[in-house]
């Protein structure tokens, strides 16, 4: 057995939130329970944000309940502010992704509030969750480049991550929004942070928007990263970034650590059968960028 690698589908939350169609409670389930028979061990099943903000999101705790009778997976919640967290307790979820933020204007953009305002209600949330035995990830967006501001510096995502790490959050996630981070960047930032803070915490989630989603991964992989988000079927993007698209596919993830020898436990057959499901139920996925190879050769895996 290969060395793990553990892969968050967050397919049913940023690839579903970004969809013209919005897919009912039962469908929302039907594809997160597909993802989860492939062996994916961990699933961002929603997120407790305002329905008017986010349409598809409505009914996100009717999800967590249909999510959590399972038991083979560990569903988590995206939540922007403290009545997320709120709602996400009441809902029965043990992992909350609150999201913070590198650039003044993605926080306002995206939450309406500053970034400082972001830091202080995750540091409330922390000292909640502990009592709650709720495990907190902070995901921090715009972590490489922000749609409104160019290029974050390297020197605030440090700084978020001691903070985040140093107030308790189980996880931080460096989030490329928009899909902007090139390997060189990924593998600078990366080694920076395991370098301060050894890899066991942090994450990376790289949406694919200039095809250098597998290759960022990689990156993150040679500095020692060894969790990443992944979409099924390359869904993804934030309707508050203007020009983000999907996520780098959990298939194309998937195959690249399996082919290397990594150990993702989950089973590329019915990976597959989950992202024909997504782009049944979306009529709009991309796909991943392997799949044209992959479908016919299924049973090499
Ligand atoms: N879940 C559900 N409803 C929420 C909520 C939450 N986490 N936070 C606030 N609300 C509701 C309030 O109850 C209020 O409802 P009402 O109009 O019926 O009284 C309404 O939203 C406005 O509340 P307010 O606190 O003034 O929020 P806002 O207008 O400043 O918006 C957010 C802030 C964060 C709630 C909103 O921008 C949001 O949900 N954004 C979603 C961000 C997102 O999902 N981005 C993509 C993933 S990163
Ligand atoms: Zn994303």
């Amino acid at each position: 057995m290969g060395e793990k690698v553990s892969i968050t589908d967050v397919g049913p939350r940023d690839g579903l939130q970004n969809q013209p169609g919005i897919l009912n409670v039962e469908e929302r389930l039907k594809l997160i329970r597909a993802v989860a028979a492939a062996g994916v061990t961990a699933i961002e099943v929603g997120s407790f944000v305002s329905p008017k903000a986010v349409p598809a999101m409505a009914g996100t705790d009717q999800v967590v309940a249909g999510a959590k009778s399972d038991g083979s997976y560990k569903p988590s919640a995206l939540i922007p502010n403290l009545k997320g967290y709120e709602l996400a307790r009441e809902a029965g979820v043990g992992t909350v992704a609150m999201v913070v933020y590198a650039s003044e204007t993605m926080a306002r953009e995206n939450a309406k509030m500053s970034g400082q305002q972001a830091m202080d209600i995750t540091r409330s949330i922390v000292s909640l969750a502990i009592e709650d035995k709720i495990e907190v990830t902070a995901t921090i967006a715009v972590a490489f480049a922000c749609p409104f501001e160019g290029a974050t510096a390297p020197d605030s995502v440090a700084r978020l991550t001691a903070e985040l790490l140093e107030m308790g959050v189980n996880n931080v996630v460096l989030a490329d929004t928009i899909g902007a981070a090139d390997p060189q960047h990924a593998r600078m930032l990366t080694s920076r942070l395991v370098d301060s803070h050894g890899a066991a915490s942090i994450g990376c989630h790289f949406h694919d928007t200039r095809a250098m989603g597998l290759a960022n991964v990689y990156a993150a992989i040679e500095s020692g990263i060894r969790k990443f988000d992944a979409c099924i079927a390359g869904l993804g993007g934030c309707p508050f970034a203007p020009g983000a698209t999907g996520n780098v596919a959990t298939e194309d993830v998937v195959m690249m650590l399996e082919q290397m020898g990594f150990d993702t436990g989950i089973d590329l057959r019915k990976l597959m059968a989950a992202s024909d499901l997504a782009a049944e139920l979306t009529g709009n996925a991309p796909g991943g960028r392997a799949s044209a190879w992959l479908k016919p050769r299924l049973d090499r895996f």
